[in-house]
């Protein structure tokens, strides 16, 4: 059963500053620029802005790598990129040859100081056809590059301008675990500021994970109740219904956790449980989002095995990680993980979060469940007597992009028994245009020098201590090494972990 919901007249304006073109123009340095990311995310989101006139009127992107290329190659490379993978398709609202160029190419070895001094000539031509010295420069090489990359341009004085801003976007993984983050934080912090630097996480640009800013403190009805007297548990799930593909060789150094908790999931469950920042702004929000990662209970590595589940996919005659290419026919890496985490605060103790990623799962869905408490005293027939409480808000982040908050009614007829209902809000139905693409966003607000929705170090940092002991637990064998069956919900063991709560996994957008 399900209660909709439709747009209800407003009067502020959609025009905000992320609707707005930032009017300086800019230089904009990919690094790493033959790569995966730059033909499937990168460029076409960069081609999306330039068609939607978001970019600033005079801008220029050159692609750094170690590939010799010519520009034409790039350029023609890019198109494929843009074609297809972006939202607006070349020559459908811009010609492609405008936006072609504005795109050039530079060869250069990473570790090699002579290269710093070419990228140094080219920025300066660059810049003074332009007419501004505004630089972003963007990581997307594998992770060992970003320490020499940094050091090379604060070597060659590429890291600050007198006239014009200078920022780094950094792509994840941001270090390996606690050690290797901190030492990486402490390199860049060598060569550029805080205030110059983006780490990026692209869940933060999605737009139904910035909703959960204007879900919670836009709204009054739910904020009274988003606590420990209120909540019963909150489920967050990460389920992604591929494998790892052709990434073998990076997935089985990462796993699970490095790939998907310490960062996306993590940052779901910060949005979730912080208090309201007093402005939207980089300080206020992030502050508030380190202080959930300060109250996280830390675990032993001893306790691995009480608060966390480790398992990989594998099949009799059918898709095994083991069998992956790149991967270890021995390895250990856990391709799914299940925790239960604590928010040691006044709003949430004793509230159990827990959450769950892994690949070759049933579907692809990220969700947050929060889960309410049953009423005191119920004086139905107890029809929903079920594992299931009536109350619980489902905020589906993608891809059924929507809320729905669920409730009891009473079911017609004779009697007076009790019936969930749902009410639902979807942002298909409701807004139909097509959502932005995460990088969008966040390579506009990088341009716009906003960094709310970037981590800043200190996040990094705690974020690795949440989740270095549970894998130095797992490392030493204190949780074993479960298995699941491509295309089911994971392992046994992560049902039996929620279990011994009384409580269930809910795939609540799936149910819907
Ligand atoms: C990336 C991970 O950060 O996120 C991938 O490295 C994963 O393994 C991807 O597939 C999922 O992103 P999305 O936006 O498709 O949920």
């Amino acid at each position: 059963m399900s209660v909709s919901t439709h747009l209800l007249p407003n009067a502020t304006s959609r025009q905000d500053k992320n609707h707005t073109a930032p009017s300086r123009p800019v230089v904009i340095v990919i690094f790493g620029a033959s790569g995966d990311l730059t033909q499937r995310k990168l460029a076409p989101a960069l081609h999306t802005l330039a068609s939607q006139r978001l970019l600033p009127e005079r801008y220029a992107v050159l692609g750094v790598a170690r590939s010799p290329l010519s520009d034409e190659a790039f350029r023609a490379q890019l198109r494929e990129g843009v074609a297809a993978n972006a939202r607006v398709k070349p020559d459908e609202r811009l010609p492609w040859e405008t936006f072609a160029n504005k795109l050039s190419y530079l060869s250069i070895g990473y570790e090699d100081r002579d290269s710093y001094q070419l990228l140094a000539q080219r920025l300066a031509a660059l810049s003074a056809e332009l007419g501004s010295d505004n630089v972003l420069f963007y990581l997307s090489t594998p992770p060992q590059l970003y320490q020499p990359i940094v050091a090379h341009l604060g070597a060659a004085g590429l890291a600050a301008s007198e006239s014009g801003w200078r920022r780094i976007v950094i792509e994840k993984p941001f270090g390996h675990d606690l050690a290797s983050a901190r030492a990486l934080n402490a390199a860049v912090h060598e060569v550029f500021d805080e205030e110059q630097i983006y780490r990026i996480d692209h869940y933060l640009g999605k737009e139904t994970v910035q909703n959960l800013l204007v879900l919670r403190f836009a709204n009054a009805i739910f904020e009274p109740l988003w606590n420990r007297n209120y909540v019963n548990s909150v489920q967050i799930t990460v389920a992604e219904s591929v494998g790892v593909g052709k990434r073998g060789g990076y997935y089985d150094q990462a796993g699970v956790v490095r790939d998907m908790i310490q960062n996306h999931a993590l940052q779901l469950l910060t949005l979730s449980a912080m208090e309201p920042p007093v402005a939207l702004n980089a300080t206020a929000l992030r502050n508030e989002k380190v202080k959930v990662l300060e109250a996280l209970r830390s675990t032993e590595p001893r306790e691995a095995g009480a608060c966390s589940v480790r398992a990989q996919y594998r099949a009799k005659n059918g898709p095994t990680y083991r069998r992956e290419e790149g991967v270890d026919p021995r390895s250990e890496t856990a391709t799914y993980a299940a925790l239960k985490l604590f928010v040691d605060n006044w709003r949430w103790q004793g509230v159990p979060f827990y959450v769950r990623s892994g690949k070759l799962l049933k579907t692809k869905t990220t969700e947050i469940v929060v889960r309410f408490k049953r009423v005191p005293h119920l004086m139905f027939a107890k029809d929903y007597a079920s594992i299931r409480p009536p109350n619980s808000l489902n905020i589906c982040i993608q891809p059924d992009e929507g809320i729905h908050l669920t409730f009891n009614t009473k079911l017609p007829g004779a009697g007076m028994r009790t019936q969930t209902v749902d009410m639902t809000f979807q942002y298909e139905s409701d807004f139909g245009d097509e959502l932005p693409e995460a990088y969008e966003r966040l390579l506009l607000d990088t341009l716009q020098g906003d960094a709310s929705l970037f981590a800043r170090s200190d996040e990094i940092e705690l974020s690795w201590q949440v989740v270095d002991p549970i894998l130095q637990g797992w490392e030493q064998g204190l949780a074993p090494l479960a298995f699941y069956e491509p295309g089911s919900w994971g392992p046994r063991e992560a049902d039996e972990l929620l279990a011994r709560d009384g409580a269930v996994w809910m795939s609540g957008c799936a149910q819907f």
